[in-house]
Protein backbone atom coordinates (compact mmCIF):
# COMPACT_ATOMS: atom_id res chain seq x y z
CA UNK A 1 0.00 0.00 0.00
CA UNK A 2 1.14 3.43 -0.78
CA UNK A 3 2.25 5.57 2.38
CA UNK A 4 -0.28 8.01 1.16
CA UNK A 5 -3.06 5.39 0.78
CA UNK A 6 -2.20 4.84 4.15
CA UNK A 7 -2.43 7.88 5.99
CA UNK A 8 -5.69 8.88 4.10
CA UNK A 9 -7.21 5.13 5.31
CA UNK A 10 -6.09 6.68 9.09
CA UNK A 11 -7.91 9.96 8.98
CA UNK A 12 -11.08 8.39 7.48
CA UNK A 13 -11.30 5.92 9.98
CA UNK A 14 -10.33 7.91 12.60
CA UNK A 15 -12.87 10.95 12.09
CA UNK A 16 -16.08 10.92 14.19
CA UNK A 17 -18.59 13.02 14.70
CA UNK A 18 -17.56 14.41 18.08
CA UNK A 19 -19.89 15.50 20.34
CA UNK A 20 -18.49 16.88 23.40
CA UNK A 21 -15.16 18.37 22.89
CA UNK A 22 -12.21 19.31 25.48
CA UNK A 23 -11.52 22.81 25.28
CA UNK A 24 -8.58 22.64 28.02
CA UNK A 25 -6.65 21.95 25.61
CA UNK A 26 -5.03 24.41 23.29
CA UNK A 27 -6.65 24.99 20.25
CA UNK A 28 -4.98 26.88 17.43
CA UNK A 29 -7.42 28.64 14.98
CA UNK A 30 -4.72 28.71 12.13
CA UNK A 31 -5.49 24.65 11.40
CA UNK A 32 -8.93 25.85 10.97
CA UNK A 33 -7.67 28.67 8.36
CA UNK A 34 -5.51 25.75 6.70
CA UNK A 35 -8.49 23.29 6.21
CA UNK A 36 -10.92 26.05 4.81
CA UNK A 37 -7.84 27.04 2.63
CA UNK A 38 -7.90 23.01 1.54
CA UNK A 39 -11.31 22.88 1.57
CA UNK A 40 -11.59 25.85 -1.38
CA UNK A 41 -9.84 22.79 -3.70
CA UNK A 42 -12.86 20.60 -3.66
CA UNK A 43 -14.53 19.75 -6.70
CA UNK A 44 -17.69 21.95 -7.07
CA UNK A 45 -19.91 22.06 -10.15
CA UNK A 46 -19.20 23.97 -12.99
CA UNK A 47 -16.49 25.73 -11.04
CA UNK A 48 -19.29 27.87 -9.78
CA UNK A 49 -17.87 28.06 -6.32
CA UNK A 50 -21.33 29.28 -4.93
CA UNK A 51 -20.23 28.59 -1.33
CA UNK A 52 -19.30 30.96 2.08
CA UNK A 53 -17.55 30.10 4.78
CA UNK A 54 -18.17 32.14 8.39
CA UNK A 55 -15.45 31.18 11.07
CA UNK A 56 -17.83 31.93 14.82
CA UNK A 57 -14.73 32.53 16.86
CA UNK A 58 -15.85 35.43 19.76
CA UNK A 59 -17.21 33.61 22.95
CA UNK A 60 -21.13 35.83 22.37
CA UNK A 61 -21.18 34.80 18.84
CA UNK A 62 -20.65 31.16 19.77
CA UNK A 63 -22.77 31.01 22.17
CA UNK A 64 -25.67 32.51 19.84
CA UNK A 65 -24.66 30.01 17.52
CA UNK A 66 -25.32 27.25 19.81
CA UNK A 67 -28.45 28.34 20.85
CA UNK A 68 -29.77 28.49 17.40
CA UNK A 69 -28.06 25.13 16.97
CA UNK A 70 -30.82 23.75 19.46
CA UNK A 71 -28.56 24.08 22.23
CA UNK A 72 -26.29 21.22 20.94
CA UNK A 73 -23.64 20.18 22.96
CA UNK A 74 -21.53 19.50 19.94
CA UNK A 75 -21.81 23.27 19.25
CA UNK A 76 -22.01 24.23 22.70
CA UNK A 77 -17.88 22.88 23.46
CA UNK A 78 -17.14 23.66 20.31
CA UNK A 79 -13.66 25.72 20.30
CA UNK A 80 -14.76 27.04 16.57
CA UNK A 81 -17.84 26.86 14.62
CA UNK A 82 -17.83 27.36 10.95
CA UNK A 83 -21.12 28.35 9.07
CA UNK A 84 -21.44 26.82 5.67
CA UNK A 85 -23.58 29.01 3.14
CA UNK A 86 -24.83 28.43 -0.70
CA UNK A 87 -24.87 31.65 -2.44
CA UNK A 88 -27.53 30.95 -5.12
CA UNK A 89 -28.06 34.38 -5.21
CA UNK A 90 -24.29 34.80 -6.36
CA UNK A 91 -24.24 33.04 -9.71
CA UNK A 92 -23.43 36.06 -11.54
CA UNK A 93 -20.08 37.18 -10.25
CA UNK A 94 -19.35 32.92 -10.76
CA UNK A 95 -19.85 33.29 -14.22
CA UNK A 96 -17.65 36.54 -14.75
CA UNK A 97 -15.25 34.35 -12.85
CA UNK A 98 -15.16 31.30 -14.91
CA UNK A 99 -14.94 33.34 -18.30
CA UNK A 100 -12.33 35.55 -16.77
CA UNK A 101 -9.76 31.90 -16.16
CA UNK A 102 -10.92 31.06 -19.73
CA UNK A 103 -9.23 34.39 -21.15
CA UNK A 104 -6.38 33.81 -18.21
CA UNK A 105 -3.07 34.41 -19.95
CA UNK A 106 -1.74 31.19 -17.46
CA UNK A 107 -4.74 29.08 -19.41
CA UNK A 108 -3.54 26.20 -21.31
CA UNK A 109 -6.90 25.13 -23.02
CA UNK A 110 -6.73 24.75 -27.02
CA UNK A 111 -8.91 27.66 -28.62
CA UNK A 112 -11.71 24.87 -29.31
CA UNK A 113 -12.17 24.19 -25.83
CA UNK A 114 -12.03 27.44 -24.77
CA UNK A 115 -14.83 28.83 -27.36
CA UNK A 116 -17.05 25.99 -26.48
CA UNK A 117 -16.94 27.10 -22.87
CA UNK A 118 -17.53 30.76 -23.34
CA UNK A 119 -20.97 29.82 -25.01
CA UNK A 120 -21.15 27.14 -21.66
CA UNK A 121 -20.80 30.36 -19.30
CA UNK A 122 -22.16 32.88 -21.41
CA UNK A 123 -25.39 31.13 -22.05
CA UNK A 124 -25.99 28.00 -20.10
CA UNK A 125 -25.22 28.80 -16.61
CA UNK A 126 -27.20 32.32 -16.76
CA UNK A 127 -29.81 30.54 -17.42
CA UNK A 128 -29.44 27.50 -15.40
CA UNK A 129 -28.93 29.75 -12.16
CA UNK A 130 -31.52 32.78 -13.03
CA UNK A 131 -33.37 33.20 -10.40
CA UNK A 132 -36.94 31.62 -10.89
CA UNK A 133 -39.27 33.18 -8.26
CA UNK A 134 -43.12 31.80 -9.81
CA UNK A 135 -41.02 28.46 -11.61
CA UNK A 136 -42.28 29.31 -14.88
CA UNK A 137 -38.50 29.19 -16.23
CA UNK A 138 -38.62 25.96 -14.51
CA UNK A 139 -41.50 24.98 -16.20
CA UNK A 140 -40.14 25.64 -19.86
CA UNK A 141 -37.16 24.42 -19.23
CA UNK A 142 -38.45 21.15 -18.05
CA UNK A 143 -40.82 21.49 -21.57
CA UNK A 144 -37.35 22.07 -23.21
CA UNK A 145 -35.39 19.04 -22.20
CA UNK A 146 -38.39 16.60 -22.53
CA UNK A 147 -38.54 17.09 -26.18
CA UNK A 148 -34.72 16.98 -26.91
CA UNK A 149 -34.12 14.10 -24.47
CA UNK A 150 -36.45 12.07 -26.95
CA UNK A 151 -33.76 12.53 -29.85
CA UNK A 152 -30.48 12.08 -27.17
CA UNK A 153 -29.29 12.20 -23.68
CA UNK A 154 -29.34 15.37 -22.15
CA UNK A 155 -29.36 16.63 -18.01
CA UNK A 156 -32.95 16.59 -16.67
CA UNK A 157 -32.44 18.23 -13.38
CA UNK A 158 -33.32 21.98 -14.70
CA UNK A 159 -35.75 23.32 -12.22
CA UNK A 160 -35.24 25.28 -9.34
CA UNK A 161 -35.24 22.62 -6.80
CA UNK A 162 -32.44 20.79 -9.02
CA UNK A 163 -30.90 23.93 -9.39
CA UNK A 164 -30.21 23.65 -4.56
CA UNK A 165 -29.83 20.20 -5.22
CA UNK A 166 -26.64 20.99 -7.39
CA UNK A 167 -25.24 23.63 -5.52
CA UNK A 168 -25.70 22.02 -1.59
CA UNK A 169 -23.82 18.59 -3.43
CA UNK A 170 -20.81 21.18 -4.25
CA UNK A 171 -20.83 22.92 -0.87
CA UNK A 172 -21.19 19.34 0.85
CA UNK A 173 -17.94 18.26 -0.85
CA UNK A 174 -16.25 21.05 0.51
CA UNK A 175 -17.41 20.41 3.67
CA UNK A 176 -16.36 16.95 3.88
CA UNK A 177 -13.06 18.04 2.67
CA UNK A 178 -12.48 20.73 5.65
CA UNK A 179 -13.30 18.35 7.68
CA UNK A 180 -11.17 15.18 6.63
CA UNK A 181 -8.46 18.83 7.03
CA UNK A 182 -8.92 19.07 10.53
CA UNK A 183 -8.88 15.74 11.41
CA UNK A 184 -5.21 15.34 9.54
CA UNK A 185 -4.05 17.90 11.74
CA UNK A 186 -5.69 16.33 14.91
CA UNK A 187 -8.62 18.25 15.21
CA UNK A 188 -12.35 17.01 15.42
CA UNK A 189 -15.58 17.85 14.10
CA UNK A 190 -19.08 17.54 13.98
CA UNK A 191 -21.52 18.39 10.84
CA UNK A 192 -24.87 19.94 12.10
CA UNK A 193 -28.10 20.46 10.57
CA UNK A 194 -29.92 20.55 13.51
CA UNK A 195 -30.13 24.51 13.42
CA UNK A 196 -32.64 27.37 12.95
CA UNK A 197 -31.87 28.83 9.58
CA UNK A 198 -33.74 32.36 9.62
CA UNK A 199 -32.08 32.42 13.14
CA UNK A 200 -28.32 31.68 11.49
CA UNK A 201 -28.94 33.77 8.66
CA UNK A 202 -29.88 36.41 10.82
CA UNK A 203 -26.91 36.36 13.33
CA UNK A 204 -24.89 36.34 10.29
CA UNK A 205 -26.54 39.27 8.23
CA UNK A 206 -26.88 36.81 5.28
CA UNK A 207 -29.43 38.12 2.40
CA UNK A 208 -32.44 36.16 2.36
CA UNK A 209 -31.60 34.00 -0.61
CA UNK A 210 -28.56 32.34 0.52
CA UNK A 211 -28.92 29.37 2.08
CA UNK A 212 -27.24 27.55 5.39
CA UNK A 213 -25.62 24.15 3.83
CA UNK A 214 -23.99 23.18 7.33
CA UNK A 215 -22.69 24.55 10.10
CA UNK A 216 -19.36 22.62 12.03
CA UNK A 217 -18.16 22.78 15.21
CA UNK A 218 -14.76 22.24 15.61
CA UNK A 219 -12.54 21.56 18.57
CA UNK A 220 -10.10 18.79 20.29
CA UNK A 221 -12.54 15.38 20.97
CA UNK A 222 -12.65 14.01 24.00
CA UNK A 223 -13.78 9.65 24.18
CA UNK A 224 -17.47 11.18 25.98
CA UNK A 225 -17.75 13.20 22.84
CA UNK A 226 -18.35 9.68 20.98
CA UNK A 227 -21.47 9.08 21.77
CA UNK A 228 -22.03 5.86 19.62
CA UNK A 229 -20.55 3.12 17.72
CA UNK A 230 -19.93 3.52 14.31
CA UNK A 231 -22.12 1.20 12.25
CA UNK A 232 -22.43 1.18 8.24
CA UNK A 233 -24.37 -0.99 5.49
CA UNK A 234 -22.34 -3.80 4.53
CA UNK A 235 -20.29 -3.02 1.11
CA UNK A 236 -22.26 -5.56 -0.53
CA UNK A 237 -25.77 -4.16 0.42
CA UNK A 238 -24.83 -0.93 -1.47
CA UNK A 239 -22.14 -1.28 -3.73
CA UNK A 240 -23.59 -2.88 -7.46
CA UNK A 241 -21.74 -4.18 -9.97
CA UNK A 242 -23.18 -3.80 -13.61
C1 LIG B 1 -25.67 16.72 6.84
C2 LIG B 1 -25.42 16.19 8.22
C3 LIG B 1 -26.13 16.72 9.27
C4 LIG B 1 -25.89 16.28 10.59
N1 LIG B 1 -26.54 16.89 11.63
C5 LIG B 1 -26.21 16.54 12.89
C6 LIG B 1 -26.76 17.26 13.99
O1 LIG B 1 -27.54 18.21 13.83
N2 LIG B 1 -26.38 16.88 15.22
C7 LIG B 1 -25.51 15.86 15.45
O2 LIG B 1 -25.20 15.59 16.60
N3 LIG B 1 -24.98 15.15 14.42
C8 LIG B 1 -25.29 15.48 13.15
N4 LIG B 1 -24.72 14.82 12.10
C9 LIG B 1 -23.74 13.75 12.36
C10 LIG B 1 -24.34 12.37 12.01
O3 LIG B 1 -25.29 12.02 12.96
C11 LIG B 1 -23.18 11.37 11.91
O4 LIG B 1 -22.34 11.74 10.85
C12 LIG B 1 -23.67 9.93 11.72
O5 LIG B 1 -24.45 9.49 12.79
C13 LIG B 1 -22.51 8.96 11.54
O6 LIG B 1 -21.61 9.03 12.61
P1 LIG B 1 -20.05 9.37 12.36
O7 LIG B 1 -19.98 10.72 11.71
O8 LIG B 1 -19.42 9.40 13.73
O9 LIG B 1 -19.47 8.31 11.49
C14 LIG B 1 -24.96 15.23 10.81
C15 LIG B 1 -24.26 14.70 9.72
C16 LIG B 1 -24.47 15.19 8.45
C17 LIG B 1 -23.65 14.64 7.31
Amino acid sequence: MLETAAIFEQIVRSRRSMRVYDNKTEYNPEIVKKSLELALLSPNSSNMQLWEFYRIRSEAAKKEMAHNCLDQSAVETASEIVVIVARPDKYKESIQFNLETIDHPENFESDKSKKRRKEYFGKIMPLFYAYDRFFILSILKTVFVFFVGMKRPIVREVTRINKKVTIHKSVALAAQTFMLALKSQGFDSCPIEGFDSKRIKKQLSLPRRAEINMVISVGKGTEKGIFYIQRRYPYQEVVFEK
